[in-house]
């Protein structure tokens, strides 16, 4: 295993024959957007707030409103942030390689906004707002402290994933399937402990794809993949799509 900042000469090789990239991002490829993560120790969002007060169905049935002020807090911050040079560039690669699936666990729609189409966005959208009762996304009025479907009645949600919920059925398995039948599997800026999003790279293992961690830190996956590559996104994914490029 490498484990230097640089890009690797077989990554590189690899990814000039490729058939099929598959990546998943995680909260890191954001950070460098001013998009706090979740575990880093002392910026994370968990560092400050328990996620069973903010992100459960039970947490939103027992105070929706404190959770929509946090929404909606979530939203505004990312909604003045801007894509960063690690989701630009991946937007580069997707016009470089003969298929690549995208898998993001983040919520912030910045890999679609850096210009990356067909993005499987595993825990939702933090933009949707959703019935509870109903599931639907919905067009409805934020002039209430919690929002109503204009449906039904019934109180309207985030369109996020929260803890305990399933992962919405088509994005786990075009997930799935993408990991199993890549050649290269990169995992960028996710500390990979969360499942099923975690499982994605050993199936890629399974399936003998050439796997990557792209992070500053190392992960419970830093000694089963191929590389790791210790360098922030934003500085690891121009280079690497530079590369290519010549
Ligand atoms: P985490 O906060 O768990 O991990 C972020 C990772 O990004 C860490 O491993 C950091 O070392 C790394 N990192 C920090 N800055 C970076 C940079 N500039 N470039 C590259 N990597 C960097 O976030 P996730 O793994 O995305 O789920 O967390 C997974 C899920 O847990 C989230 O989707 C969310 C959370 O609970 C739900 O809300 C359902
Ligand atoms: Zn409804």
């Amino acid at each position: 295993m490498a484990d230097a900042g640089a890009i690797p000469a077989e990554l590189l090789d690899a990814l000039r024959e490729t058939r099929h990239v598959c990546i998943l991002t995680g909260a890191g490829i954001s950070a460098e957007s001013g998009v706090p993560t979740f575990r880093d120790a002392h910026s994370g969002l968990w560092a400050r707030y328990r996620p069973e007060d903010l992100a459960t169905t039970e947490a939103f049935l027992n105070d929706p409103a404190l959770i929509w002020r946090w929404y909606r807090w979530r939203r505004r911050l990312v909604a003045s942030a801007q894509p960063n040079a690690g989701h630009q560039a991946l937007a580069r690669l997707a016009e470089l390689v003969p298929r690549m699936t995208l898998i993001t666990q983040n919520v912030d729609g910045l890999h679609q906004r850096a210009g990356t189409q067909d993005v499987i966005e595993f825990h939702g959208n933090l933009f949707v707002d959703r019935c509870f009762l109903e599931g639907c996304a919905v067009d409805c009025s934020h002039d209430t402290d919690v929002p109503i479907c204009p449906g039904c009645g019934s109180k309207v949600r985030p369109g996020v994933v929260w803890f305990g919920e399933q992962i919405p059925a088509t994005a786990l398995d075009l997930s799935f399937r993408a990991a199993a039948d890549c050649d290269v599997f990169l995992s960028v800026g996710t500390s990979a402990v969360v499942q099923p999003a975690a499982g994605l790279i050993q199936i890629a293992r399974e399936a003998s794809a050439m796997t990557v961690e792209i992070n500053p830190n190392p992960t419970d996956f830093a000694d089963r993949v191929d590389f790791a590559i210790r360098a922030s996104a934003g500085t690891a994914l121009p280079e690497l799509v530079d590369s290519l490029e010549v």
